[in-house]
């Protein structure tokens, strides 16, 4: 079967994890992802927080499937003329170099444009233009200059940052959209343009609802949804929400049976309106359907900690799977939390292709995460990361090389 992106050819100039998750989804959706490293070391993530000797780690085969990988030296003058007949072959160049690397490579818009008129050039920078363009940026910066981190957390502690990869992942994310966004629009006018998704925009997007937050703040000093309400204090700032709901429909996280041994038997409860009288039912307060202290969902609000509290005196009854049967037979949302562990072994997650179990080489089997957006027409087919240069010789010869031009750029350090 077509994949939707076939024949697109990316030149993936990236490294870490942003740019990789992008080039890797575009990957999964068809299209031929060339990944430049340097001779010798390539991504740094290759030899990071390795589990196996001399193995590529987990880190980088779980960021980099489906790609081919080539070393070239682009500070080498050969080198260079390599890269620039990439440029020429390819529709896209994705980087997440740190600000100015590829204008110091002597890559710079105006160059690669003179190359290529059609070529999208694609950018993960830690910041838009501004005082901190010229930083550089990991994950969890991004994740505490996008808001995630100053209203994740409680209250009477420290900001937090998330386990999931918002400024990485989420940014590689909203890149891809902005490669394929590009794409299509080059089909109108011929032209490539400049794609560049900042963290801390990415972020800041995902934290959109804590933005509508602070604007309710200021204009009504309270947020009835909130822990703080009604009993603690606001400032001026959006406060840590603790396990609250981020939209209209109280929700907690509640213990279950095992708690105590067990630090995942837990379920997220939401205290949806249109069910309220069935979870009255369920935890046996019958009463509070109709007791206009709780009947509806403003009467509610001042007593959202009691309501938790009795709804957790019912779930600790139950283990979080139990609860989640009773509960859905009623339409309640829950969520059980699940471990890593449960998640690895979760059958119905292997069924789908969102959890893949893939062989490499010198690693052997290993779990990774597989494309989260399905395509009817465009199947993904996860497969391994590649070698270091594995695929060099490949490429050059694609690009017109002979095998005596090939060797002699090798002997002179270009690749
Ligand atoms: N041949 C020759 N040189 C190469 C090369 C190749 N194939 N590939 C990379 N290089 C060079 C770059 O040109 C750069 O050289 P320069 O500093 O002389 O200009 C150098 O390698 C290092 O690149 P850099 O991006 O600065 O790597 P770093 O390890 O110092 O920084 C980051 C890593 C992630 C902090 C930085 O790249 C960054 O801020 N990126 C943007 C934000 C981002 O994506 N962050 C999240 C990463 S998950």
């Amino acid at each position: 079967m077509s994949k939707a992106l076939d024949g697109v050819r990316i030149l993936d100039f990236t490294h870490v994890q942003s740019g990789p998750t992008c080039t890797q989804l575009l990957a999964w959706f068809g299209a031929d992802v060339i990944k430049v490293e340097r001779a010798g070391a390539g991504d740094i993530t290759r030899e990071q927080l390795r589990d196996i000797t001399d193995v590529d780690s987990l880190y980088f085969t779980m960021l980099n499937h489906n790609k081919r990988s080539v070393t070239i030296d682009t500070k080498n003058p050969e080198g260079k003329l390599v890269l620039e007949a990439l440029i020429q072959k390819c529709d896209v160049l994705v980087e997440n170099f740190a600000p100015g690397a590829l204008d110091r490579m002597g890559f710079t818009w105006e160059r690669i444009q003179e190359l290529n008129p059609r070529m999208i050039v694609a950018s993960v920078k830690g910041f838009g233009p501004g005082p901190y363009e010229d930083c550089k940026v990991y994950e969890n910066v991004a994740q505490c200059a996008g808001g995630a981190a100053s209203t994740t957390g409680f209250d009477d502690g420290p900001p937090v940052v998330s386990g999931a990869q918002i400024g990485d992942s989420g940014t590689g994310l909203h890149l891809a959209l902005g490669i394929v966004t590009a794409l299509y629009q080059r089909t109108q006018t011929g032209r490539g343009q400049k794609v560049l998704a900042a963290m801390q925009d990415g972020v800041l997007n995902l934290c959109r609802v804590k933005l509508r937050d602070q604007q309710r703040l200021e204009r009504t000093g309270t947020m009835k949804e909130y822990p703080q309400y009604p009993n603690g204090t606001f400032g001026e700032a959006v406060p840590r929400a603790g396990n609250a709901s981020g939209g209209g429909q109280p929700g907690w996280i509640l213990k279950c049976k095992g708690w105590e041994t067990d630090p995942n038997a837990y379920i997220y409860f939401i205290t949806q309106a249109p069910v309220w009288a069935k979870i009255c039912n369920v935890i046996g307060k019958e009463d509070w359907a109709t007791d206009p202290n709780y009947a509806t969902p403003a009467a509610r609000l001042p007593h959202l900690k009691d309501i938790f509290a009795e709804i957790e005196r019912w779930t600790m009854t139950k283990t979080k799977f139990e609860a989640m049967q009773i509960l859905n037979k009623y339409d309640i949302p829950c969520g059980p939390i699940l471990s890593m562990k449960e998640i690895a072994e979760e059958p119905s997650l292997r069924k789908t292709g969102t959890i893949v179990e893939v062989d490499h080489p010198t690693r052997g089997k290993y779990l990774t995460v597989g494309n989260p957006i399905k395509l009817s027409d465009s199947p993904t087919e996860v497969k391994r990361s590649p070698l270091l240069g594995e695929h060099t010789d490949e490429v050059m010869t694609e690009l017109g090389y002979s095998p005596e031009q090939i060797s002699a750029l090798r002997t002179a350090g270009a690749i």
